[in-house]
């Protein structure tokens, strides 16, 4: 049986875990330094699975131990943002948080592939690869189906078709220099810019550069619904060896002109975990942004002296 373990039980990862066991991905095991809330968590998802008939196992424990032998782990421990905060403003604490676990995850589950969802996104992303030693395809950072996910909100809000029909992509930081690709987003297989104006176009990639902030500041924490959707579909394109295309944050070795450092850009997941990284041809204007965006991620980096 197919083992994933969920590092973190707070409500990402606790929402993680529920979309894993929905899709019967694999036994689950969750894992927090809190007494007690993994494993209450732990049995109340049981309970969930039992009442939808769902035959997956969800253990809830201390122990690093107990992700021994998993094919992949999900990362959510950390500090969240507060309305106050930017993504950045994590990065100290929460880098300190994931080199610990990375460690961990080293030690008890060699042989797995990493799913990072802590923020800072990217930067957490490459803290553990750093610190896992682990090749550069097993540790990847979710976000991108994210954003994308919140622009196609948008989007079917304002035409009408269905979430089916509306294909997008982002590249860069997971955060305020995103790189939205209006150019690479399709309604069925025409673009979007048949659908919508430029002027509605700008305005919606601003609100969805946006929206991870209007959700915190509407119910007064952040996301983790959509994280944790979107954080199983990363899992399954990795157990059911999908190859799935999915913007993911992966470690760049000289894709877009870019060198040892994470940002999202289009992937196929499959059972090696990042199988290929796809390079698009941007215009020179997604390009100048993508850059930009990178060159936030490497100056966050540099503070870190890694
Ligand atoms: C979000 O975008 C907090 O990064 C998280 O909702």
């Amino acid at each position: 049986m197919t083992l994933i373990t969920v590092v973190g039980s707070g409500r990402v990862g606790t929402s993680a875990a529920l979309q894993i066991a929905m899709r019967e991905l694999g036994d689950i095991v969750l894992i927090d330094i809190v007494q007690g809330l993994p494993q209450g968590e732990a049995l109340d998802l049981n309970h969930a699975c039992a009442t939808l008939d769902l035959d997956v196992d969800v253990k809830g424990s201390n122990d690093y131990r107990d992700m021994a032998g998993s094919d992949v782990v999900v990362v959510t421990a950390g500090l969240v943002r507060k309305p106050d905060m930017t993504r950045l403003d994590l990065l100290f604490k929460n880098s300190e948080i994931i080199s610990s676990v990375a460690k961990q995850v080293k030690e008890h589950a060699p042989k797995s592939k990493v799913i990072v969802v802590t923020n800072p996104l990217d930067v957490m992303t490459y803290v553990a690869y750093k610190t896992t030693g682990f090749e550069s395809r097993r540790v990847m950072g979710f976000s991108g189906l994210l954003d994308i996910g919140r622009f196609r909100h948008i989007i079917r809000s304002r035409l009408g078709v269905s979430y089916k029909s509306i294909r997008s992509m982002v590249l860069g930081e997971h955060g305020d220099s995103m790189v939205l690709l209006p150019s690479r987003t399709y309604i069925g297989v025409e673009p979007l810019s048949r659908f919508m104006d430029e002027k509605t176009i700008a305005e919606s990639v601003e609100a969805t550069r946006k929206a991870g902030a209007e959700v915190i500041k509407l119910k007064g924490w952040s996301a983790h619904h959509a994280p944790g959707a979107g954080a199983a579909l990363m899992v399954s394109a990795i157990v059911r060896d999908e190859k799935a295309v999915i913007p993911t944050s992966a470690y760049l070795e000289g894709q877009y002109g870019e060198r040892d450092i994470y940002a999202v850009v289009p992937c196929v997941l499959g059972a090696g975990g990042v199988e290929k990284i796809i390079e698009l041809s941007l215009s020179e204007e997604e390009l100048r942004k993508f850059k930009e965006s990178v060159k936030v991620l490497r100056e966050a980096v540099a503070q870190l002296k890694l």
